[in-house]
């Protein structure tokens, strides 16, 4: 799975045996605000029925990946996928100059993979779930490859050592499907959504300081949404960094913004 600043991983443990002290086996679990989509990932594998959102796409496709897709219905066409994708040729494009010419997340050898992966994913018009599982197997092969100390604010000013290894396709470990029924991927703001959400418990774990995660993650966001978009900075962020904003990275916003999550 990505870095992730905030991600549970070192927690997992103690949430999943919190959840499941609470809810008898195949209960409803909401992750409201699920990021890497670890959480949900863990509690969909201890067979309960998950519904992760996050308002970033590629958070949602995270989510959709680990949380949503069920293992026994894509294995064999997304390991086909990947196959075919092994076998591009690397081509320069808008990827390599955004972040590995103007400014230096990735090396521009994996930049070109990038680049020719991505595009072969856009002409095959996959099926969602398809087409996610795929995604986050390019996001999290670039991630083993990248010349960050984490986020997307900067890069270093040296390669990583690991940012010269060549870019390697794996497999996402998407889980079997759970017999309590489907899981779901959402992706909304929490406090619209809110009002909508059936389960037994939601987990709440909102950001906890004024940078927003599409900051921090936006080659990812500009990866899964291939739009290309006009850019900013010395970290060449999307221009929309700066119109997408969260109540949650607000000191006076998050409170009110909690408190209609709770009340919806
Ligand atoms: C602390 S992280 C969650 C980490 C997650 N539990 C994990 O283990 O990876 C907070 C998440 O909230 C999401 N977020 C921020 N504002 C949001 C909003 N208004 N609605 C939905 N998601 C939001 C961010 O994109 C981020 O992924």
């Amino acid at each position: 799975m990505i870095k992730y600043i905030g991600s549970k991983r070192a927690l997992l443990g103690q949430v999943s045996s919190t959840v499941a002290s609470l809810l008898p086996q195949g209960g409803t679990v909401c992750d409201l605000f699920s990021g890497s989509a670890r959480v949900g990932h863990a509690l969909k594998g201890q067979g309960f029925r998950v519904w992760s959102n996050d308002h970033n796409a590629y958070a949602h496709t995270l989510a959709t990946a680990y949380v949503q897709a069920d293992r026994e219905r894509w294995l064999d066409r997304a390991e086909a996928v990947l196959a075919e994708l092994r076998t591009v040729t690397p081509a320069r494009g808008w990827f390599t100059k955004a972040f590995c010419e103007d400014a230096r997340f990735f090396h521009p050898d994996n930049g070109a993979i990038i680049d020719a992966m991505r595009e072969r994913i856009a002409a095959m018009a996959l099926e969602p779930e398809l087409e996610a599982i795929v995604l986050v197997a390019l996001m999290e092969a670039a991630d083993r490859v990248d010349s960050t100390a984490g986020l997307q604010m900067a890069y270093m000013k040296a390669w990583a050592s690991r940012a010269l290894k060549p870019l390697e396709l794996r497999m996402p470990d998407v889980l079997p499907g759970v017999a309590a029924g489907p899981c779901r991927a959402t992706h909304a703001d929490a406090v619209q959504i809110a009002p909508e959400i059936e389960a037994d418990l939601v987990y709440l774990d909102p950001p906890y300081n004024q940078h927003s995660y599409l900051g921090n993650y936006h080659c990812w966001e500009s990866l899964v949404l291939w739009d290309k978009p006009e850019t900013y900075g010395i970290a060449n962020k999307r221009i929309d960094v700066k119109t997408r904003k969260s109540a949650f990275n607000s000191r006076p916003g998050i409170g009110p913004a909690l408190e209609a999550v709770i009340a919806g």
